[in-house]
């Protein structure tokens, strides 16, 4: 008898970011914080109606980073509430069947964390060692060629004990020695900590980056910058091989996934890595040779990497299925906290076509909170940009995507209540594209989401089963199939502003199950199918 696969909850499920300073403001502060979450679970889990929630970081930090400088791992900042109501928000996220991911920031601490404050005091304190103390070179020179990924170079001087320490990101954010076997101890016991209070999995922020060359050897010059991810600043002028992703970066992420295996024996524990890598093979190999390290690195080709064309998606799509090692399975992500908003890079129009593309393809999606309405980068004056990445490296601010949720057209959105100054500007557009505005239209963004998400849960060829691709890849469509269960479920799009013939070399008929126009249904000849411009169909062939 053919054994049954079982699917676990991170492979069938959506997963949908929440950035908790962003998202509602429950004590009218002009920031988010987790009561305000928690008054938008139904939202989430029914309204919208997506499977889990992965949360930025709430840990109590100076905010260098908005959170991604961690002074303390097993707790939460005041800002955004409690213990307690952490707790609730797991009890609740869980009462409704909605699994609950946390941000852990394994690369850096925030400089006011404890364990650097003490690491600083002395060059014989005992935590001396948690972190990467240098002398300058004889010459007087920084220890090593490093840059910083937010401008500038990697090495801060220590006045009181003459030494430099590392740090990747910001000054206010020194790197984590993970060679160390008590800082791999402190982390795992963080992770514990989480997973005894319930949470179902991690998102590990630059995950690769944790180890680095045990000698600290100069990276060498890029010598092909136009390439390189990071484009802004002096950051692309060196390959970085030395500092991120050495490899014994895998045998960290097999330790990493025997502690969440011990813990998942009634409730399956998930780990996804933030690794932008691009070499495939290379990225493939996070799943570990034996599907022992991390359960996905996440998958970043659709942001910033593959052009918005039908050749060129169908491309890389590809590569993923073939990259991906038997067993393992893939993901997509197409915007988070860091990207410039999908309807800024697609297209207004093409934001639908976007959407469902990634929620159709073959692997997890994970969403970024405001997306399922359409929302644009906000731009937002100087004087009242944020993000230090931005303020340090020009063009690369990220407080575009990160302004205030949109929930109604009241003043401040429904995010804070009127007349509270929010962290962020909401986004002058608010009135027009806000939830409640979009659950009123029946063609809005907001509802094709609903619509996507919930076809995709209730139909295994689209959240479990295969992927191919069919017909002629042309400059304005792209066709694939699904097939599960005996059921075939064809997904046409066209990218372009007029109308099309597919070519998805299918015949017989379809059912429409969803247009992106929301407007159509009925059986159609697929020999004749057209597209309207920018225009998505999903179809289950007649068997
Ligand atoms: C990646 C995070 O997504 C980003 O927001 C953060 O600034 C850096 N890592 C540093 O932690």
């Amino acid at each position: 008898m053919k054994k049954e696969t079982t699917y676990l909850w991170w492979q069938t499920g959506v997963v949908y970011q929440i950035y908790p300073r962003s998202y509602q403001d429950s004590n009218q502060d002009g920031l988010g914080d987790l009561a305000g979450i928690i008054q938008r679970l139904d939202y989430l889990s029914g309204t919208l109606g997506v499977d889990a929630i992965w949360l930025s970081p709430f840990y109590p930090s100076p905010m260098a980073d908005f959170g991604y400088d961690v002074a303390d791992y097993e707790n939460v900042d005041p800002m955004f509430g409690s213990l307690e109501d952490f707790d609730r928000l797991v009890a609740e996220a869980h009462r409704r069947n909605l699994r609950l991911i946390i941000d852990f920031v394994p690369n850096h601490t925030s400089d006011q964390h404890p364990w650097f404050l003490e690491s600083r005091s002395s060059r014989d304190n005992p935590k001396r060692d948690w972190y990467f103390w240098r002398d300058a070179k004889p010459d007087g020179s920084l220890p090593n060629n490093w840059l910083s990924l937010f401008g500038g170079k990697a090495w801060e001087y220590d006045e009181k004990t003459r030494q430099y320490y590392l740090h990747i990101f910001l000054k206010e954010q020194p790197d984590l020695n993970w060679r160390n076997p008590e800082v791999k101890a402190a982390m795992l016991g963080a992770l514990r900590f989480w997973m005894e209070r319930g949470v179902d999995g991690f998102r590990l922020d630059v995950a690769h980056f944790i180890m680095k060359d045990p000698e600290l050897r100069d990276n060498p010059p890029n010598p092909d910058i136009a390439n390189a991810e990071f484009t802004a600043g002096e950051y692309p002028s060196q390959l970085h091989i030395h500092d991120i992703a050495h490899p014994d970066v895998h045998k960290v992420f097999r330790e990493i996934r025997q502690l969440l295996d011990s813990y998942s024996q009634d409730q399956p524990r998930y780990s996804v890595g933030e690794i932008h890598l691009f070499d495939w093979k290379e990225w493939a190999k996070y799943y570990g040779e034996k599907l022992d390290e991390l359960h996905m690195p996440f998958n970043f080709a659709f942001i910033r990497r593959t052009p918005w064309n039908p050749k060129a998606i169908r491309a890389v799509v590809e590569e993923i299925e073939k990259a991906v090692p038997p067993g393992a399975w893939p993901n997509y992500v197409m915007g988070n906290h860091d990207e410039p908003r999908l309807a800024s890079r697609f297209g207004k129009e093409q934001v639908r076509v976007a959407a469902m593309l990634l929620l159709t393809l073959r692997g997890t999606p994970t969403l970024y909170q405001g997306d399922e309405l359409g929302m644009e980068n906000v731009e937002i004056p100087l004087d009242k940009q944020k993000d230090p990445f931005g303020l340090r490296v020009p063009g690369s601010g990220r407080d575009l995507c990160r302004t205030p949720m949109q929930w109604t057209g009241a003043e401040n959105a429904g995010f804070s209540s009127a007349g509270v100054e929010t962290w962020l500007p909401v986004s002058p557009k608010y009135k027009a594209e806000n939830v409640a505005v979009e659950l009123q239209d029946p063609s809005s963004v907001l509802n094709l989401y609903r619509r996507l998400l919930a076809l995709r849960k209730t139909t295994p060829a689209l959240n479990r089963g295969s992927y191919r691709t069919t017909g002629e890849t042309t400059d304005e469509c792209l066709s694939f199939i699904r097939e599960a269960e005996g059921r075939t479920i064809l997904i046409t799009l066209n990218f372009t502003g007029k109308e099309v013939l597919p070519h998805t070399a299918m015949s017989g008929k379809g059912d429409i199950l969803l247009s992106t126009r929301l407007d159509l249904t009925g059986t159609v000849s697929l020999n004749t199918l057209a597209l309207r411009p920018h225009e998505g169909l999903i179809l289950e062939l007649e068997a």
